[in-house]
């Protein structure tokens, strides 16, 4: 089972491969946004992924849309509602902010 670290907490959580992100972060205790809950449409989960990239689902087109109408994305950016996990470990970064509408 990949082992997601949640920064900057440093908080690591065990989840099944093929689960969401965002239920992974929500279980582990960490506040996160999650607005739309899960629609790709409020962006308020977005998150930086910055270990494990390319172990976790691709980008759809729903949210590269909505991340695209969103502020200070980067090419770590993800939204955690449309992350499923690989698996191999992974490091994401919560953002102090809620960056979406
Ligand atoms: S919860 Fe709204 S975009 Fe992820």
């Amino acid at each position: 089972m990949p082992v997601v670290t949640i920064m900057p907490s440093g908080k690591t959580i065990e989840a099944a491969e093929g689960s969401r992100l965002l239920d992974a972060v929500m279980s582990s205790g960490e506040a996160i946004a999650h607005k739309c809950d899960g629609n790709a449409e409020c962006g308020s989960c977005h998150i930086f992924v910055q270990e494990g990239r390319k172990s976790v689902s691709k980008i759809q087109r729903p949210e590269y849309e909505k991340l695209d109408s969103i502020i200070g994305v980067g090419s770590k950016s993800r939204l955690a509602c449309q992350v499923m996990l690989g698996n191999e470990n992974i490091s994401v970064e919560l953002l102090g902010f809620s960056s979406g509408f």
